[in-house]
């Protein structure tokens, strides 16, 4: 959720920590602080409330500079938003240390840390580190050592960095639970908890496994396992294409994204269909052996990536033959679920970090699934390293906290999987081809239906004043409409719901009057007649409704109903072709409304707590 930069150069980091922490914002954006090693040995610190842009104000008034330093912008679990809870946090001006995750024993150890005669001057879980760091100290022969000591005694979820005044030139980094990667530099290196910090000045990474301490010095890395083992961890060259750091033309890093969704489309079809089919490489390379015995599907994600997978499941029993099941990953960690034979688990994520979906994949590791696969778009994430497959979802890096490009993304690989199980399934060679062309012609109908924006913009003044909706949607179009509701809400805060519209008499139906826009998704499929009299109920009550409807399917606008048509396209694609136009709704709505689109309040983009 927060996000991390730390750095020894023989250089000023300050600059370096600075863009690091914007680069990193959208993981957490209510406060920003650094904390420099200056070249007398005392360590400067500032911290601001707000976004990194304040802090960058307050560096540039009042600049602190030396060798080594660490960064943080938080979102805050422990204590409210406020400059005292802001990182890096201090022990005795000597320790300083910036924190990931959560600490579950922090009021405990508070209070031995207390008898100890250590004074807390923050509410965060965070400064119990930072004091049994100091403490450690009295003890321990180095400051990696004090950091040793201090990670057996903690609970909970950590990626933390730590600076002692005593010990210049060096950090020592721990993760648990809480992804940090060092970066490589020549005669200089560097840690963040997302690779994107650090590609201004290293494309050079390695990624910390869980329980991993290192020491990093300018000259060195040294890695130790859990028993205090050195290691080595494999340093890859990233293949990140795209610079996060340029919103282009555009307004928002949102509306860039949802405009980069045919060349996302695109690279992420490239090499993966031949010949009229799915190649099951595209899955990793043990892919074609272990999908040909899958028989259920057990599919686990959170947020945007949930509804991708609630629309899979629509695919695979109806295309692929075989049973899915689909699970928000904080119920499926905490309940008893039965392994059906022959089962793949199935993780969907954007960020490859998401806490929940991770503590799923773990225990679902325990439980006997056949096999595990991810679709992902983070390389080297926590997801994808412990998974048997994964497919890589090329999407780019994703800055908006609002998941647009990576949805459709999704939903494509997804597609693919359809195809690569459905294979060893009963799918006909035609079936199978007749998908695969499908997939092909998405970049092309994706473009055409961004050509709805200017439409879109203009219907988006009717939500100004607001304050609900409600999103209808049958068969896989439902998932759809629950993920239209989702991007309404997240960034312009109206409050949205998404039904089958087949429940409507079923409840929602009293909701209905003039002041509840009600949005439908309308494609020309078997479902069509039937959603056609869930339409006739709303309007019978009043309702004012906004179709996104195939010309083929027949709507005509009038009073009670404003119908846009969505470029016609091949049923399958159906549910990707119509999410556009439910991105660019909430967008233009939440323009309006003023809201930060980007960072939303209360959000952050990669939920690594629990
Ligand atoms: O990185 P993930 O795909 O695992 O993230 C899951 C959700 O947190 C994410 O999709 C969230 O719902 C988005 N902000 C929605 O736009």
């Amino acid at each position: 959720m927060c996000g991390i930069v730390g750095a020894v150069a023989q250089r000023d980091v300050s600059e370096i920590l600075v863009e690091g922490l914007k680069r990193l914002e959208y993981r957490g954006y209510d406060s920003a602080g650094v904390a420099i090693l200056d070249d007398e040995g005392n360590i400067g610190r500032a911290r601001r409330v707000g976004k990194v842009q304040e802090l960058d104000n307050a560096l540039i008034e009042q600049p602190i500079s030396g060798g080594t330093g660490i960064a943080h912008t938080r979102w805050a679990t422990h204590g409210e938003p406020s400059e005292r809870n802001a990182h890096p946090h201090l022990s005795c001006d000597e320790i300083a240390v910036v924190h990931n995750g959560i600490i579950e024993n922090h009021v405990e150890l508070r209070e031995r840390l207390r008898g100890l005669g250590y004074v807390f001057a923050s509410d965060t879980d965070t400064e119990v580190i930072c004091h049994l760091v100091h403490h450690e100290m009295k003890s321990a022969d180095s400051l990696l050592a004090a950091v040793q000591a201090t990670v057996k005694q903690l609970h909970g979820a950590y990626g933390t960095v730590v600076m002692d005044k005593r010990q210049p030139q060096r950090l020592v980094v721990a993760r648990s639970g809480s992804p940090l990667v060092i970066g490589y530099g020549v005669g200089e290196h560097f840690v963040a908890s997302d690779q994107l910090a650090l590609l201004p000045v290293t494309r050079r990474f390695a990624f910390l496994e869980e329980g991993d301490v290192a020491e990093v010095t300018r000259r060195e890395v040294t890695i130790f396992d859990t028993d205090g083992n050195p290691v080595e961890r494999e340093i890859t060259e990233s293949n990140v294409t795209h610079d996060a750091g340029d919103k282009g033309q555009y307004r928002h890093y949102m509306m860039k994204e949802i405009f980069e969704q045919p060349a996302a489309l695109q690279r992420t079809l490239d090499g993966r269909l031949a010949n009229g089919a799915v190649l099951p490489e595209a899955f990793g390379d043990n892919a074609a052996e272990l999908l040909a015995q899958v028989k259920h599907v057990q599919i686990i994600a959170c947020g945007t990536s949930y509804h991708a997978g609630m629309t899979a499941r629509y695919w695979l029993e109806q295309h692929a033959g075989v049973s899915c099941n689909v699970e928000i990953a904080s119920e499926f960690r905490y309940r008893r679920s039965h392994v059906f034979p022959n089962s793949l688990l199935v993780t969907i994520s954007q960020s490859g970090e998401t806490a929940d979906t991770l503590a799923a994949l773990r225990l679902a590791k325990e439980m006997g699934y056949m096999a595990s696969l991810t679709i992902c778009n983070v390389p080297g994430s926590s997801l994808v390293r412990e998974s048997d497959m994964a497919y890589m979802m090329k999407a780019g890096a994703e800055i908006g906290v609002a998941s647009t490009k990576a949805f459709t993304v999704q939903l494509a690989a997804l597609a693919m999987l359809t195809g690569a199980i459905g294979a060893h399934n009963g799918m006909t060679a035609e079936t199978q081809a007749a998908l695969v062309q499908s997939l092909q012609m998405l970049p092309s109908k994706v473009e055409q239906a961004l050509g709805l924006d200017d439409a879109i913009a203009a219907l988006a003044e009717d939500f100004a004043d607001k304050h609900h909706a409600l999103f209808l949607g049958r068969g896989d179009q439902y998932p759809i409409a629950m993920e239209g509701a989702l991007k309404l809400k997240e960034i312009s805060y109206i409050h949205a719901e998404a039904y089958a519209s087949g429940e409507l008499k079923h409840g929602p139906l009293a909701l209905i009057d003039a002041d509840m826009p009600v949005i439908v998704v309308a494609p020309n499929n078997e479902l069509l007649e039937k959603l056609k009299s869930n339409v006739e109920e709303v309007r019978a009550r009043g309702g004012l409704m906004y179709v996104f409807a195939d010309v083929d399917a027949k709507f005509e606008s009038d009073d009670t109903m404003k119908v846009i048509n969505v470029p016609h396209c091949d049923e399958f694609i159906a549910p990707i072709i119509y999410t556009l136009p439910l991105q660019l709704l909430s967008y233009y709505v939440a323009l309006i409304k003023g809201t930060d689109v980007d960072q939303p309040r209360n959000l952050a983009k990669s939920v690594t707590v629990e």
